[in-house]
Protein backbone atom coordinates (compact mmCIF):
# COMPACT_ATOMS: atom_id res chain seq x y z
CA UNK A 1 0.00 0.00 0.00
CA UNK A 2 1.26 3.65 -0.54
CA UNK A 3 1.54 6.25 1.69
CA UNK A 4 -0.87 8.35 1.03
CA UNK A 5 -3.55 5.65 0.16
CA UNK A 6 -2.28 4.64 4.07
CA UNK A 7 -3.26 8.11 5.13
CA UNK A 8 -6.98 7.97 3.69
CA UNK A 9 -7.79 5.47 6.28
CA UNK A 10 -7.06 7.59 8.89
CA UNK A 11 -9.04 10.69 9.00
CA UNK A 12 -7.54 13.81 7.86
CA UNK A 13 -6.70 15.97 10.79
CA UNK A 14 -6.78 19.05 8.88
CA UNK A 15 -9.36 18.46 6.28
CA UNK A 16 -12.39 19.57 8.37
CA UNK A 17 -15.46 20.45 6.46
CA UNK A 18 -15.43 24.10 7.39
CA UNK A 19 -11.81 24.00 5.98
CA UNK A 20 -12.31 26.86 2.92
CA UNK A 21 -11.80 26.10 -0.56
CA UNK A 22 -8.45 27.26 -1.51
CA UNK A 23 -8.74 30.31 -4.46
CA UNK A 24 -6.27 31.66 -7.19
CA UNK A 25 -5.59 34.41 -4.33
CA UNK A 26 -4.36 31.90 -2.25
CA UNK A 27 -2.53 30.06 -4.83
CA UNK A 28 -0.49 33.92 -6.19
CA UNK A 29 0.41 33.96 -2.34
CA UNK A 30 1.85 30.46 -2.12
CA UNK A 31 4.15 31.15 -4.55
CA UNK A 32 5.37 34.71 -3.39
CA UNK A 33 6.41 32.69 0.17
CA UNK A 34 8.26 29.74 -1.66
CA UNK A 35 10.35 31.64 -4.13
CA UNK A 36 13.62 30.84 -2.56
CA UNK A 37 13.20 27.55 -2.12
CA UNK A 38 11.00 25.83 -4.45
CA UNK A 39 12.59 26.02 -7.82
CA UNK A 40 10.95 27.65 -10.64
CA UNK A 41 10.99 24.30 -12.85
CA UNK A 42 11.09 24.82 -16.68
CA UNK A 43 8.47 23.75 -19.21
CA UNK A 44 10.29 22.35 -21.82
CA UNK A 45 9.20 21.49 -25.60
CA UNK A 46 9.22 17.92 -26.42
CA UNK A 47 10.60 16.80 -29.62
CA UNK A 48 10.08 13.86 -29.52
CA UNK A 49 6.56 13.47 -28.11
CA UNK A 50 5.09 16.78 -30.29
CA UNK A 51 6.21 14.73 -33.49
CA UNK A 52 4.98 11.32 -32.42
CA UNK A 53 1.42 12.94 -31.48
CA UNK A 54 1.40 15.47 -34.27
CA UNK A 55 0.83 18.04 -31.38
CA UNK A 56 3.24 20.73 -29.25
CA UNK A 57 3.65 18.89 -26.35
CA UNK A 58 5.44 20.57 -23.06
CA UNK A 59 6.33 18.83 -20.19
CA UNK A 60 6.26 20.75 -16.63
CA UNK A 61 10.03 19.47 -15.40
CA UNK A 62 8.60 18.95 -11.47
CA UNK A 63 11.70 16.39 -11.58
CA UNK A 64 13.97 18.84 -11.73
CA UNK A 65 12.68 20.08 -8.41
CA UNK A 66 15.49 19.50 -5.24
CA UNK A 67 13.53 16.91 -3.86
CA UNK A 68 12.88 15.70 -7.37
CA UNK A 69 9.22 16.25 -6.96
CA UNK A 70 6.73 18.79 -6.76
CA UNK A 71 6.14 17.85 -3.37
CA UNK A 72 7.90 20.52 -2.03
CA UNK A 73 5.19 22.79 -3.14
CA UNK A 74 2.46 22.08 -0.80
CA UNK A 75 4.60 21.22 1.77
CA UNK A 76 6.77 24.50 2.30
CA UNK A 77 3.75 26.13 1.58
CA UNK A 78 1.97 24.79 4.80
CA UNK A 79 4.68 24.21 6.67
CA UNK A 80 6.15 28.00 6.79
CA UNK A 81 2.47 29.28 7.62
CA UNK A 82 3.00 27.76 11.06
CA UNK A 83 3.04 29.85 14.05
CA UNK A 84 5.91 30.00 16.82
CA UNK A 85 3.94 27.84 18.94
CA UNK A 86 3.38 25.44 16.66
CA UNK A 87 6.92 25.23 15.16
CA UNK A 88 7.91 24.53 18.90
CA UNK A 89 5.75 21.49 18.58
CA UNK A 90 7.55 20.41 15.50
CA UNK A 91 5.82 18.67 13.10
CA UNK A 92 5.12 15.06 11.80
CA UNK A 93 3.73 12.94 8.68
CA UNK A 94 3.84 9.49 7.50
CA UNK A 95 5.12 9.03 4.23
CA UNK A 96 7.26 6.55 2.48
CA UNK A 97 7.25 8.71 -0.71
CA UNK A 98 7.61 12.33 -2.09
CA UNK A 99 5.90 13.66 0.72
CA UNK A 100 8.20 12.98 3.41
CA UNK A 101 11.47 14.14 1.60
CA UNK A 102 9.23 17.44 0.78
CA UNK A 103 8.32 18.26 4.36
CA UNK A 104 12.05 16.83 5.32
CA UNK A 105 13.47 19.51 3.47
CA UNK A 106 11.35 22.00 4.39
CA UNK A 107 11.86 21.00 7.97
CA UNK A 108 15.66 22.20 7.34
CA UNK A 109 15.17 24.99 5.50
CA UNK A 110 12.98 26.34 8.30
CA UNK A 111 14.51 24.81 11.49
CA UNK A 112 11.53 23.27 12.55
CA UNK A 113 12.27 20.32 14.40
CA UNK A 114 10.04 17.32 12.31
CA UNK A 115 9.19 13.64 13.15
CA UNK A 116 8.93 11.41 9.67
CA UNK A 117 7.08 8.04 10.35
CA UNK A 118 8.27 4.92 7.86
CA UNK A 119 7.86 1.10 7.56
CA UNK A 120 10.12 -0.35 8.56
CA UNK A 121 10.53 -2.38 4.97
CA UNK A 122 10.61 1.29 3.26
CA UNK A 123 13.46 1.09 0.61
CA UNK A 124 16.85 2.14 2.20
CA UNK A 125 17.42 4.81 -0.05
CA UNK A 126 14.13 6.80 0.39
CA UNK A 127 14.92 6.73 4.11
CA UNK A 128 18.32 7.99 3.24
CA UNK A 129 17.03 10.01 1.34
CA UNK A 130 14.82 12.36 3.90
CA UNK A 131 17.46 11.88 6.21
CA UNK A 132 19.83 13.47 3.93
CA UNK A 133 17.31 16.68 3.21
CA UNK A 134 16.02 16.95 6.66
CA UNK A 135 19.34 16.29 8.32
CA UNK A 136 19.95 16.95 11.89
CA UNK A 137 16.07 18.47 12.03
CA UNK A 138 14.43 15.33 11.07
CA UNK A 139 14.25 11.86 13.28
CA UNK A 140 13.03 9.37 10.66
CA UNK A 141 11.06 6.52 13.03
CA UNK A 142 10.92 3.06 11.40
CA UNK A 143 7.65 1.22 12.80
CA UNK A 144 5.57 -1.75 11.29
CA UNK A 145 6.03 -3.31 8.16
CA UNK A 146 2.53 -1.00 6.06
CA UNK A 147 2.43 2.61 5.90
CA UNK A 148 -1.29 1.94 7.53
CA UNK A 149 0.82 0.89 11.04
CA UNK A 150 3.10 3.67 10.39
CA UNK A 151 0.80 6.07 9.88
CA UNK A 152 -1.25 4.80 13.09
CA UNK A 153 2.09 5.58 15.09
CA UNK A 154 2.41 9.30 13.72
CA UNK A 155 -1.27 9.87 14.68
CA UNK A 156 -0.57 8.44 17.80
CA UNK A 157 2.95 10.61 18.22
CA UNK A 158 0.25 13.55 17.23
CA UNK A 159 -1.95 13.35 20.02
CA UNK A 160 0.98 12.58 22.63
CA UNK A 161 3.17 15.56 21.86
CA UNK A 162 0.76 18.08 19.69
CA UNK A 163 3.18 17.92 16.82
CA UNK A 164 1.43 19.57 13.95
CA UNK A 165 0.45 16.48 11.22
CA UNK A 166 1.29 17.95 7.59
CA UNK A 167 -1.14 15.89 5.21
CA UNK A 168 0.12 15.21 1.82
CA UNK A 169 -3.28 16.07 0.10
CA UNK A 170 -6.14 17.27 1.91
CA UNK A 171 -5.11 20.63 2.94
CA UNK A 172 -6.27 23.99 1.42
CA UNK A 173 -2.25 25.06 1.80
CA UNK A 174 -1.01 22.14 0.35
CA UNK A 175 -3.18 22.33 -2.12
CA UNK A 176 -2.46 25.82 -2.68
CA UNK A 177 1.37 25.62 -2.72
CA UNK A 178 0.89 22.51 -5.20
CA UNK A 179 -1.08 25.32 -7.37
CA UNK A 180 1.71 26.99 -8.32
CA UNK A 181 3.19 25.17 -10.88
CA UNK A 182 0.18 25.96 -12.87
CA UNK A 183 0.97 29.68 -12.15
CA UNK A 184 4.00 28.78 -13.95
CA UNK A 185 2.72 27.05 -16.65
CA UNK A 186 0.61 30.23 -17.51
CA UNK A 187 3.29 32.62 -17.40
CA UNK A 188 5.77 30.19 -19.45
CA UNK A 189 3.72 28.70 -22.15
CA UNK A 190 4.81 30.04 -25.60
CA UNK A 191 0.92 29.54 -26.72
CA UNK A 192 -2.51 29.27 -25.04
CA UNK A 193 -2.79 26.12 -23.54
CA UNK A 194 -5.81 23.47 -24.76
CA UNK A 195 -5.01 20.57 -22.35
CA UNK A 196 -3.47 20.13 -19.13
CA UNK A 197 -2.99 16.74 -18.28
CA UNK A 198 -2.33 15.98 -14.53
CA UNK A 199 -1.78 12.57 -12.27
CA UNK A 200 -4.14 12.29 -9.43
CA UNK A 201 -3.45 10.54 -6.29
CA UNK A 202 -5.08 11.98 -2.97
CA UNK A 203 -6.26 15.21 -5.69
CA UNK A 204 -3.65 17.82 -4.28
CA UNK A 205 -2.00 18.57 -7.18
CA UNK A 206 -5.43 18.29 -9.60
CA UNK A 207 -7.63 20.14 -7.55
CA UNK A 208 -4.28 22.88 -7.41
CA UNK A 209 -4.04 23.39 -11.13
CA UNK A 210 -7.41 22.96 -11.74
CA UNK A 211 -8.16 26.13 -9.33
CA UNK A 212 -5.74 27.85 -11.15
CA UNK A 213 -6.76 27.24 -14.67
CA UNK A 214 -9.98 28.18 -14.53
CA UNK A 215 -9.51 31.04 -13.17
CA UNK A 216 -7.26 32.42 -15.32
CA UNK A 217 -7.51 30.07 -18.36
CA UNK A 218 -11.50 28.93 -18.34
CA UNK A 219 -10.74 27.38 -22.44
CA UNK A 220 -7.81 24.88 -20.87
CA UNK A 221 -9.21 21.40 -20.28
CA UNK A 222 -7.58 20.09 -17.38
CA UNK A 223 -7.77 16.07 -17.36
CA UNK A 224 -6.98 13.84 -14.13
CA UNK A 225 -4.87 10.88 -14.81
CA UNK A 226 -5.30 7.97 -12.59
CA UNK A 227 -3.93 4.39 -12.61
CA UNK A 228 -6.68 2.15 -13.87
CA UNK A 229 -6.25 -0.19 -10.91
CA UNK A 230 -6.45 2.93 -8.38
CA UNK A 231 -8.97 5.38 -10.27
CA UNK A 232 -10.11 7.14 -6.85
CA UNK A 233 -11.11 9.77 -8.62
CA UNK A 234 -13.05 8.62 -11.47
CA UNK A 235 -15.06 6.09 -9.57
CA UNK A 236 -16.23 9.01 -7.19
CA UNK A 237 -17.12 11.30 -10.06
CA UNK A 238 -19.36 8.29 -11.20
CA UNK A 239 -20.67 8.03 -8.07
CA UNK A 240 -21.03 11.77 -7.60
CA UNK A 241 -20.03 11.25 -4.20
CA UNK A 242 -16.46 10.51 -2.72
CA UNK A 243 -16.12 7.07 -1.80
CA UNK A 244 -13.12 4.71 -0.81
CA UNK A 245 -12.11 2.10 -3.21
CA UNK A 246 -12.55 -1.86 -1.69
CA UNK A 247 -8.73 -2.29 -3.18
CA UNK A 248 -6.34 -0.82 -5.15
CA UNK A 249 -3.07 -2.09 -7.05
CA UNK A 250 -0.22 -0.13 -5.27
CA UNK A 251 2.21 -0.08 -8.07
CA UNK A 252 2.48 2.97 -9.39
CA UNK A 253 3.27 4.71 -5.91
CA UNK A 254 2.29 8.18 -5.01
CA UNK A 255 -1.15 7.85 -7.47
CA UNK A 256 -2.30 4.68 -6.03
CA UNK A 257 -4.95 6.08 -3.44
CA UNK A 258 -8.02 4.39 -2.10
CA UNK A 259 -9.73 7.77 -1.99
CA UNK A 260 -9.15 10.99 -3.01
CA UNK A 261 -9.15 13.68 0.21
CA UNK A 262 -12.59 15.25 0.71
CA UNK A 263 -11.01 19.04 -0.50
CA UNK A 264 -9.80 17.05 -3.58
CA UNK A 265 -12.60 15.86 -4.40
CA UNK A 266 -14.75 19.00 -4.45
CA UNK A 267 -12.72 21.09 -5.71
CA UNK A 268 -11.49 18.67 -9.00
CA UNK A 269 -15.52 17.22 -9.36
CA UNK A 270 -15.91 21.56 -10.20
CA UNK A 271 -12.89 22.42 -12.06
CA UNK A 272 -11.54 19.08 -14.43
CA UNK A 273 -13.09 18.78 -17.07
CA UNK A 274 -12.53 14.76 -17.14
CA UNK A 275 -10.54 11.91 -15.85
CA UNK A 276 -9.07 9.06 -17.83
CA UNK A 277 -7.31 6.20 -16.36
CA UNK A 278 -4.14 4.25 -17.89
CA UNK A 279 -3.28 1.05 -17.68
CA UNK A 280 -0.08 -0.11 -16.08
CA UNK A 281 1.32 -0.68 -19.74
CA UNK A 282 1.20 2.22 -20.95
CA UNK A 283 2.88 4.31 -17.57
CA UNK A 284 5.28 1.71 -17.89
CA UNK A 285 5.86 2.39 -21.71
CA UNK A 286 6.03 6.43 -21.16
CA UNK A 287 8.39 5.74 -18.24
CA UNK A 288 10.88 3.67 -20.43
CA UNK A 289 10.31 6.44 -23.57
CA UNK A 290 10.89 9.17 -21.51
CA UNK A 291 14.57 7.67 -20.28
CA UNK A 292 15.40 5.91 -23.64
CA UNK A 293 14.20 8.84 -26.28
CA UNK A 294 14.40 11.47 -23.86
CA UNK A 295 16.79 10.89 -21.26
CA UNK A 296 14.85 11.86 -18.64
CA UNK A 297 14.45 10.24 -14.99
CA UNK A 298 10.71 9.76 -14.32
CA UNK A 299 8.64 7.77 -11.99
CA UNK A 300 5.63 5.76 -12.21
CA UNK A 301 3.14 8.42 -11.04
CA UNK A 302 5.50 11.04 -13.06
CA UNK A 303 4.77 9.23 -16.18
CA UNK A 304 0.97 9.35 -15.94
CA UNK A 305 0.38 12.52 -18.33
CA UNK A 306 2.30 11.22 -21.14
CA UNK A 307 1.11 8.00 -20.90
CA UNK A 308 -2.67 9.12 -21.04
CA UNK A 309 -1.06 11.18 -24.42
CA UNK A 310 -1.90 7.63 -25.79
CA UNK A 311 -5.27 6.91 -24.82
CA UNK A 312 -5.73 11.16 -26.24
CA UNK A 313 -4.17 10.74 -29.06
CA UNK A 314 -7.13 11.28 -32.20
CA UNK A 315 -8.38 14.42 -29.69
CA UNK A 316 -4.95 16.35 -29.43
CA UNK A 317 -3.75 16.63 -32.42
CA UNK A 318 -2.61 19.93 -33.72
CA UNK A 319 -3.30 20.65 -29.87
CA UNK A 320 -1.09 22.30 -27.38
CA UNK A 321 -1.03 20.15 -24.47
CA UNK A 322 1.04 20.58 -21.24
CA UNK A 323 2.09 16.90 -19.64
CA UNK A 324 3.03 17.41 -15.97
CA UNK A 325 6.03 15.52 -15.27
CA UNK A 326 5.27 15.36 -11.39
CA UNK A 327 8.23 13.54 -10.30
CA UNK A 328 11.18 11.77 -11.18
CA UNK A 329 12.15 9.47 -7.74
CA UNK A 330 12.03 6.02 -9.86
CA UNK A 331 14.15 3.37 -7.77
CA UNK A 332 16.80 1.81 -10.30
CA UNK A 333 15.63 -1.69 -8.71
CA UNK A 334 11.86 -1.49 -9.88
CA UNK A 335 13.19 -1.12 -13.27
CA UNK A 336 12.71 -4.96 -14.38
CA UNK A 337 9.11 -5.15 -13.02
CA UNK A 338 8.64 -2.07 -15.25
CA UNK A 339 10.00 -3.43 -18.22
CA UNK A 340 7.65 -6.95 -17.40
CA UNK A 341 4.79 -4.62 -17.48
CA UNK A 342 5.75 -2.63 -20.19
CA UNK A 343 5.48 -5.75 -22.71
CA UNK A 344 2.28 -7.29 -21.31
CA UNK A 345 -0.01 -9.51 -24.02
CA UNK A 346 -2.44 -7.00 -23.93
CA UNK A 347 -0.15 -4.03 -25.52
CA UNK A 348 -1.69 -2.63 -28.81
CA UNK A 349 1.70 -0.57 -29.57
CA UNK A 350 4.44 -2.18 -31.73
CA UNK A 351 6.51 -0.75 -28.98
CA UNK A 352 9.01 -4.02 -28.10
CA UNK A 353 11.15 -3.38 -25.08
CA UNK A 354 14.24 -5.95 -24.61
CA UNK A 355 13.99 -7.97 -22.05
CA UNK A 356 17.49 -8.14 -21.46
CA UNK A 357 17.83 -4.75 -20.71
CA UNK A 358 16.39 -5.17 -16.99
CA UNK A 359 19.18 -7.21 -15.96
C1 LIG B 1 5.34 12.04 -8.31
C2 LIG B 1 3.92 12.17 -7.87
N1 LIG B 1 2.99 12.47 -8.78
C3 LIG B 1 1.69 12.60 -8.45
C4 LIG B 1 1.27 12.40 -7.15
C5 LIG B 1 -0.19 12.58 -6.82
O1 LIG B 1 -0.37 13.79 -6.12
P1 LIG B 1 -1.71 14.03 -5.28
O2 LIG B 1 -1.68 13.05 -4.16
O3 LIG B 1 -1.63 15.44 -4.82
O4 LIG B 1 -2.83 13.77 -6.21
C6 LIG B 1 2.20 12.09 -6.16
C7 LIG B 1 1.80 11.85 -4.77
O5 LIG B 1 2.55 11.42 -3.92
C8 LIG B 1 3.56 11.96 -6.51
O6 LIG B 1 4.51 11.67 -5.61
Amino acid sequence: MTDTAALLTEPSTTALPSQVLPELKDIIKAAARMKDVVRRTPLQLSQYLSQRYNANILLKREDLQPVRSFKLRGAYNRIVQLTAAERARGIVCASAGNHSQGVAYSCQALGIKGTVFMPANSPQLKINKVRQFGGNKIDVVLVGNTFDEACQAAVEFQRNTGACFIHPFDDAEVISGQGTLALEILQDAPASVDLVLTPVGGGGLAAGIGTVFQARSPKTRVIGVEPEHAAALQNSLAHGANQSLASIDPFVDGASTLRVGELGYVICSRTLDSVVAVPDRLTCQALIDLYQEQAIVAELSGSLGIAALELLKEEIEGKTVVCILSGGNNDFSRFGEILQRANTSTSTTNTDYPEESAA
